[in-house]
């Protein structure tokens, strides 16, 4: 079983990579909205002087596509390309790398952010270089740097490629920017200061200390450097900390801030880094967060695993939000509310499969992202059964959900119909040997297959200790069912012994074949009717091979 899961953990995240990075959109011209002037990087660097070349500055900023704020963004980015990447990256302490395509959405939407951020940080004073490389038409660079999808970011220290682990807003950019480049936490001493950073509605992790050094402040500080996307702010002034706290506080104190009802959570453990830093990893979420391809890293490396999930068009999603972050309140911390706007369909839907959904009604889900456990909401969607469910999702009450078509009405067929819901009752009738065909939609052979099934189950029909059924291995689940190996697959789960793994019986084989496998490993063996009299003694393995030849192979 472990086995399976972890397939479906690596399916997950197949998936949410796919969808970080893959545009799908088709090529289109969209270069005017691009920052496609050749830039240089603001340093005086007479080795880099021949990236200036095609360069043409003025046309940039009389173009009337750029206001003068963007045009002076875009000259804090320099455009790299095959010749010049390695060198660019190799004499820069700190570069950060956007490999982008020119017709890919994303990479338009990231752009202007990516720009912005390298105007902020050069404003800052930031020493990193902001870079960009059309990967499309720089293909070496773009397979020397693992540029594979695109917009994707890369950060290099002294030339040594890091994973960038930032949001793509320029605020989160320029926030991961300056924490790898050594500004962890910014001070605030001053209450305008304070009231300018609030305006930003920004989550902070806020530390209070008498004076900005010993033990306590070194914890805090590290546990700042050692995290990625949060701001760290501190203070040593009174005021300033109330302005925080919108009550007075004592230092040394440390406290999550969001801009949210439960907004100021303070931090009650030993001033150890381990211990901060996962205090900030809890509180630092919203109460509700909007998942997408580009906050899926953040969530999905969370130290919290248990997952409620709201898929719901805009409209619905305005309706029942109240509710759902009613719900939200009483897990902080311990479960995490997300949201995923079915309007989203790159996104929403092959996380719906994983549900076997497919649906445009607002749906509840779960998923415990450590063992890919997923559960489902079945009642209705309330406050109180909301609560209930993530109750007994923390508490491993919750039955964990398989996918199933309907069982059907009219199960009386020579090959009955297993799916996740009575395969129970059907497959492990421990009174009944049950041969079961696998069968996909998309496997070729399946179709093949299925018809030397039906023969036998023909044949076999009068046999009332045999039960031959049939399941869709894509549309159904069960925890017995989950190692199938391939598709079709034929497997007995010989009566009496239906803990133990079925036996598989070669696909590719005849009814005959079939039959004479059926007679070797039935539980319950069965009696021989008049056609079958060729394959009465036919239990060594010599005479099977004989039978071999004499036997026209239909298939
Ligand atoms: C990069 O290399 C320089 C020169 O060797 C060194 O002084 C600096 O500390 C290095 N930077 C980082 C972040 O390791
Ligand atoms: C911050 O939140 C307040 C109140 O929720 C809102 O009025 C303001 O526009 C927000 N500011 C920013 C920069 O998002």
């Amino acid at each position: 079983m472990a086995q399976r899961w972890f397939g479906f953990l690596l399916l997950l995240l197949v998936v949410l990579s796919v969808s970080i990075h893959c545009c799908h959109s088709i090529q289109e011209d969209h270069s005017h909205t691009l920052v496609n002037e050749d830039q240089v990087p603001s340093e005086d660097d007479d080795d880099l002087e021949d990236l200036e070349e095609g360069m043409d500055l003025d046309a940039q900023i009389a173009s009337d596509s750029f206001s003068s704020a963007e045009a002076l963004a875009a000259t804090k980015v320099a455009n790299v390309n095959d010749k010049d990447v390695e060198r660019v990256i190799e004499k820069f302490e700190f570069v950060l790398l956007l490999g982008y395509a020119p017709w890919c959405t994303q990479s338009e939407e990231l752009l202007p952010e990516f720009t912005a951020a390298a105007l902020r940080l050069s404003q800052l004073g930031n020493p990193v270089l902001l870079a960009k490389l059309d990967a499309v038409n720089n293909p070496s660079a773009a397979a020397q740097y693992e540029i594979q999808g695109f917009p994707t970011l890369v950060f290099f220290v002294n030339g040594t490629r890091e994973q960038y682990l930032g949001g793509y807003s320029r605020e989160e950019i320029v926030r991961w920017v300056r924490k790898k480049t050594g500004h962890a936490v910014t001070t605030i001493t001053s209450k305008e200061e304070a009231e300018s950073f609030l305006s930003k509605n920004v989550t902070a992790v806020l530390g209070y200390f008498e004076t900005l050094e010993g033990p306590e402040h070194d914890a805090f500080i590290a546990a700042a450097k050692a995290e990625a996307e949060t701001e760290f702010v501190q203070m040593t002034v009174a005021e300033v900390a109330q302005i925080f706290a919108e009550s007075s506080i004592l230092p040394p104190l440390i406290a999550v801030r969001k801009q949210e009802p439960e907004h100021f959570t303070t931090f009650r453990g030993s001033f150890s880094i381990e211990e901060i830093a996962s205090f900030v990893e809890i509180n630092k979420h919203p109460l509700l967060t909007v998942l997408n391809s580009k906050n899926a890293n953040m969530v999905y490396g969370s130290p919290m695993k248990l997952h409620v999930l709201l898929f719901a068009e805009k409209m619905d999603y305005e309706n029942v939000r109240s509710l759902y972050l009613e719900a939200a309140k009483d897990f902080k911390g311990k479960v995490m509310f997300l949201v995923i706007d079915m309007e989203d369909q790159e996104f929403s839907r092959p996380m719906l499969a994983v549900y076997g959904l497919d649906t445009n009604k607002p749906v509840v889900a779960g998923l415990n992202n450590e063992d890919g456990a997923r559960y489902f909401l079945e009642s209705d969607f309330t406050v109180d059964n909301l609560k209930t469910f993530a109750a007994n999702m923390y508490a491993g009450r919750l039955p964990v959900y398989y996918k199933s078509e309907p069982v059907p009405a009219e199960n009386e067929g020579l090959v009955k119909i297993v799916v996740g819901k009575n395969f129970e009752e059907i497959v492990m009738d421990d009174t009944k040997d049950v041969f079961l065909y696998v069968h996909a939609p998309w496997c070729a052979t399946c179709e093949k297959v299925g018809r030397v099934f039906e023969k036998l189950a023909k044949h076999v029909q009068d046999v009332p200790s045999l039960v031959m059924a049939k399941c869709d291995g894509q549309e159904n689940e069960h925890p017995l069912l989950l190692e199938v190996p391939n598709y079709p697959s034929l497997l007995l789960y010989p009566a009496g012994r239906k803990s133990s793994s079925p036996i598989e019986a070669e696909s590719k084989a005849t009814w005959k074949k079939l039959l004479i496998f059926l007679k070797e490993n039935v539980a319950i063996p069965f009696p021989v009717s008049n056609d079958d009299e060729v394959f009465s003694n036919a239990a060594s393995r010599r005479e099977t091979a004989e039978l071999d030849t004499l036997i026209n192979d239909e298939l």
